[in-house]
């Protein structure tokens, strides 16, 4: 390459830049609405962006969940679908994916990850167990709460920390995890919930030599792991990038070691593994799947579909395949690099460093002024939808809940808005436009006010909480 292209182009010489192995067959139009209709609509959804409507919504950044793009592969096998109500072909292709991609030995399908949760909770935890995790995520901890569990964090010190750069911000703290069963004691474990990439952290990764020690520690007592292997391909593009000796593995080389040191895992499909809808609980001890995949039949459809229909399996068999692609994780992981890199240059406060599915904006940062239980975060997914029609999910207090024992706010450490990037969706100039946005409002925080909640769910409160301005 010559070093002819004048820099006002940002060409530099020498620059290789990565890009996506796909293009682009089918596009879907999009269209910002005015900021009067966004007012209107913003006001309707309760200051909620989970209550808006997607015909309202420009770049929609809620969710990673089920907004995934499907390759051409997979619209073609969702062609194949056999729709038997027992022993689906697709069902077969779907148990083989998951034993040779991550070497689990049974397999039962669920409708999405919550029914996954649910299943393995109702299954090996008994009341007053309790279940040390790397950090909370919203409806795993509810499952584990409903089936009599208490969750306690076992996460490290810095992933509480937006600004600590570790690496691995997703590991266990092994002396937090040794003084609970010093305390209560192996039995009352009922098991360690481990997440790859946690999400509420920000999307950061465990390392290999994290959950092999884990491994080490949890056999001393005989306590199983259970992995929420939901972005797990991310957690291994970030092992291959960071940890040593893993520079040359494939991601598929190494999702396998990571499981192999775990007893089975639960998975949203919606994510990682590119599909619509779907989700699955793998498990290599005989009594646990036994208990599973008998309780899949009264919650979830029967042990060869789980909610899903037989095009569904299909599609996730292959989505399964095509999400192992080094190239593929290499570009997914890179684009959520670029936005975090445009804004972290702007000098944003955001979550360091960038994860592996989503920008998490530092609202207690962002807006110092406003008080947490004013609601930052909603605030800013608020100002944001406002602003250019970009939507994205509060991830604070409103997420954190209340504590069951004394009712009130749980106020956590990280109170964060969240751009979650769906996998092969979005382009490089949408991502431009987020970061002009976020920009913006970042420029116009001081005139920011909070937010009070006028309507509070039971449940998960903040799908469906309702909040007016202050
Ligand atoms: N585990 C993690 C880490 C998740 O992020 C999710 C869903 C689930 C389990 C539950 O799976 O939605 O298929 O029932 N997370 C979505 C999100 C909703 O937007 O982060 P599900």
């Amino acid at each position: 390459m010559s070093n002819e292209f004048p820099q006002t182009m940002g060409q530099q010489f020498g620059r290789r830049s990565w890009a996506e192995p796909w293009k682009i067959k089918m596009v879907e139009p999009i269209k910002m609405i005015s900021r009067a209709e966004r007012e209107a609509a913003l006001q309707e959804a309760g200051y909620n962006t989970f209550l808006l409507r997607s015909a309202d919504v420009y770049i929609d950044l809620l969710t990673d969940s089920g907004t995934s793009a499907m390759s051409d592969r997979q619209w073609a096998g969702m062609m194949l679908g056999d729709e038997a109500y027992a022993g689906s072909r697709n069902f077969y292709h779907l148990e083989v994916a998951i034993q040779s991609y991550y070497g689990y030995r049974y397999v039962v399908p669920t409708h999405q990850g919550r029914g996954a949760e649910h299943l393995i909770s109702q299954a090996v935890i008994k009341p007053g167990q309790y279940i040390p995790g790397n950090m909370y995520f919203t409806t795993t901890r509810l499952h584990q709460e409903l089936a009599g569990g208490i969750f306690v964090d076992v996460i490290i010190d810095e992933a509480h920390d937006p600004t600590s750069e570790h690496p691995f911000k997703g590991d266990v703290d092994l002396d937090k995890l040794q003084a609970l069963i010093d305390k209560v004691g192996a039995a009352q474990i009922a098991y360690v919930s481990l997440a790859g990439t946690v999400n509420m952290a920000g999307g950061q990764p465990v390392s290999l030599a994290n959950v092999k020690a884990l491994r080490e520690l949890c056999d001393q007592y005989g306590i199983r792991i259970y992995l929420d292997a939901t972005r797990m391909m991310e957690n291994c593009f970030f092992i291959q990038e960071r940890e040593e000796g893993y520079a040359d593995k494939p991601i598929a080389a190494i999702l396998k070691e990571f499981c192999s040191y775990t007893d089975g895992a639960w998975m949203s499909a919606k994510k990682d593994n590119l599909v619509n809808i779907g989700g699955w609980l793998a498990v290599n001890q005989e009594d646990v799947f036994d208990l599973a995949r008998n309780m899949v039949v009264i919650y979830e459809g029967l042990h060869t579909y789980g909610g899903m229909s037989g095009r569904d399996m299909e599609a996730l068999a292959i989505g399964i395949e095509e999400a192992v692609q080094d190239d593929y994780v290499k570009a997914r992981v890179n684009q959520v690099r670029y936005l975090g890199e445009l804004l972290t240059d702007w000098g944003i406060p955001l979550v360091q460093p960038v994860g592996g599915h989503a920008i998490f904006l530092d609202a207690k940062r962002f807006y110092p002024h406003i008080p947490q239980n004013e609601f930052p975060s909603q605030t800013l997914a608020a100002e944001l939808y406002l602003d250019s029609g970009v939507r994205s999910m509060e991830r604070g207090i409103v997420s954190a809940g209340r504590d069951p024992e004394t009712g009130d706010h749980r106020y956590p450490r990280l109170e964060l808005t969240r751009l979650t990037i769906p996998r092969r969706v979005y382009t490089q100039a949408h991502m431009d436009v987020v970061a002009e946005s976020v920009k913006a409002i970042y420029d116009n925080r001081e005139q920011t006010r909070g937010l009070k909640m006028v309507y509070e769910p039971k449940y998960l409160r903040f799908f469906q909480a309702r909040f007016e301005r202050i």
